[in-house]
This record gives C-alpha cells, sequence and structure tokens, in this order.
C-alpha cells in the first residue's frame, strides 16, 4: 500500500525498516481494520518509534497501541543468532523519548498508546493487553523473538496478524519461528516481503482468497460458474491468437511471401522512377 510521501519523510530519521516493509504494515493495518479483526496493536523492538508510528496510522477508537523496548540497546545474542549478530550487541540505542516525538509529529496523541520500557523478560510479565490484533516483532535475536511469540500469540484471534521483520536477515529469528511452529504444531501460510519481512495471519490455511477480502462474502456459485466459463472461453481465445500468430510468421518466412515483398518494393521504385 503506498504510503503518504510526507508521512514517510517525517518518519524514516525514526527507523531502520525499509519503504517496501514499511507499506507493508500499513496495508496490514487497513485489513485488520476491513475484516474488523479485534484487538490491539503490539509491537517488540520500538526503538525510535518508526514503525510505531505507522501502526499508530490504523489505530481505530477500539485499539490501543503497545510498545515495547529496552531502550537499553541489543541484548546477547546465543548460538542460534549466529556469529554475525554478535557485533550488534548493545547497538541500537534509543530513548522513550525519540518514541514520544514521532508519534506527536504523525498526531498520535499519548492516550492511544502505552510504552514498557524494560527488557521483555520484564515487562511481559506487568499487565499485557486483553487481545492482539497486530504483532510487530521487530526483536531480531532468537531468544527474544520467541519470548514475543510465546506470550502475545495465544492472545490473538483467528485473523490476527503476526510480522516478524528479520525473518531473511537473523538466523536466531528465523530458528525461533520454526522452533515455536514445532512447539504448537503451527503451520502458517508465510508471506515474504523484500528480503527480510515475513508475515502470516492467524488461522490462514490458504491464499484462494486476497488478504483484504478474508472476510467478505464468497463468490455466489452461479457467478462462479460464469466466472469459469469465462476464463475457458478467454484460454480458448488465447490459444487461437497464437496458432493465428504462427500461421502469420510461417507465410511471412515463406518463399511466396519473400517474392511478393520483393515484387511491391520493384513496382514502388518504378513507380517512383517515372516521375
Ligand atoms: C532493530 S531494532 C527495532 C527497529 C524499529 N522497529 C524500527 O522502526 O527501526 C530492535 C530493537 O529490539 C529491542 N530488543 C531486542 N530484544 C529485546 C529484549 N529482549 N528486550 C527488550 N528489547 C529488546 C532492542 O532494544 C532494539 O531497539
Amino acid at each position: 500500500m503506498a504510503l503518504d510521501q510526507s508521512l514517510l519523510k517525517i518518519i524514516q530519521p525514526y527507523t531502520m525498516v525499509t519503504q517496501d516493509r514499511l507499506e507493508n504494515l500499513a496495508l496490514l493495518g487497513k485489513y485488520l481494520n476491513t475484516d474488523q479483526i479485534p484487538g490491539d496493536f503490539v509491537e517488540c523492538g520500538a526503538y525510535r518509534g518508526g514503525t510505531a508510528a505507522i501502526l499508530s496510522q490504523f489505530l481505530e477508537p477500539s485499539r490501543h497501541l503497545w510498545l515495547y523496548d529496552s531502550f537499553a540497546g541489543m541484548p546477547e545474542t546465543t548460538e542460534k543468532d549466529g556469529d554475525a549478530a554478535k557485533q550488534w550487541i548493545g547497538k541500537c540505542v534509543a530513548s522513550e523519548q525519540d518514541v514520544r516525538e514521532v508519534l506527536q509529529l504523525v498526531g498520535t496523541s499519548p492516550e492511544h498508546y502505552t510504552i514498557q520500557p524494560g527488557w521483555f523478560e520484564t515487562t511481559f510479565k506487568q499487565t499485557l493487553p486483553q487481545q492482539v490484533a497486530l504483532l510487530h516483532c521487530d526483536a531480531d535475536w532468537y531468544n527474544s523473538v520467541l519470548l514475543v511469540l510465546e506470550t502475545f500469540y495465544p492472545l490473538m484471534p483467528v485473523g490476527g496478524c503476526v510480522i516478524l521483520d528479520d525473518f531473511g536477515h537473523w538466523e536466531g529469528c528465523r530458528e525461533a519461528f520454526y522452533e515455536f511452529c514445532d512447539r504448537h504444531q503451527e503451520r502458517p501460510v508465510l508471506e515474504r516481503v523484500g528480503t527480510d519481512q515475513a508475515f502470516w495471519i492467524k488461522g490462514r490455511t490458504h491464499n484462494r482468497v486476497p488478504i483484504l477480502a478474508l472476510n467478505q462474502p464468497p463468490v455466489p456459485p452461479v457467478a462462479q460458474a460464469e466466472l469459469q466459463a469465462s476464463q475457458c472461453q478467454i484460454a480458448q481465445l488465447q490459444y487461437q491468437i497464437s496458432q493465428l500468430q504462427a500461421e502469420i510468421e510461417a507465410m511471412r518466412s515463406s518463399k511466396f511471401w519473400r517474392l511478393r515483398t520483393q515484387w511491391t518494393r520493384l513496382k514502388q521504385f518504378l513507380s517512383a522512377s517515372r516521375h
């Protein structure tokens, strides 16, 4: 979903997330509202608040935005996170003030959000939202991502949406996802955005209907039959066109056609030279 350029300009200094992933967050916010999936929005790994600012644009009056971050940078890694992750320990330090600043810039007032500063291991033991429609997990490491999924996934209704920002980037994030799926027998239809982001809709078992139309009434059987007949006709016509194109090509490359072309050119030349 294309984002307003002036909104993007405001939030870009407050986020590490690329435009395609930001646009997908917006699309999913819109889907949750269109399909009236109940619950709050949660973000784990708020950093400077850029992605939270995008999510805040889709807060209907019944929804609240919960933001979690250490504001002390990235925690220690484990073996599951890989060697490349080690250099990020202690990096990505931001402040609660950064988050408040960008939310104010995009017009979200403080009563619509709660910031829970501190390590997830502590803050997740405090009061949690009752129901979660959207879970944006941008916490990178194995332990953090697994704890986020274990804590919030049970609070999500069918139709709720989980976004893992670092699925393609950090091994630990991906391992945590697979570990969580194994533990809970989850088999999500995983969608990808760019090289990093992945998301899924809880309870969705196929992609035969577009995500923004999940709760729309199914196409009635008569219309469905007409649609299939038209698709069949289109396919037949396309086949006929391709046959005709092949015939035209064959004609053009035939001896007769080349002679005919040369004859036409000669006639044109003779008539031109007469004038
Ligand atoms: C990549 S940043 C988030 C980026 C952000 N969403 C943006 O818009 O750019 C990851 C954040 O996760 C937080 N984090 C990771 N594990 C955490 C944990 N166990 N407890 C608290 N915060 C954690 C870090 O403090 C860091 O700010």
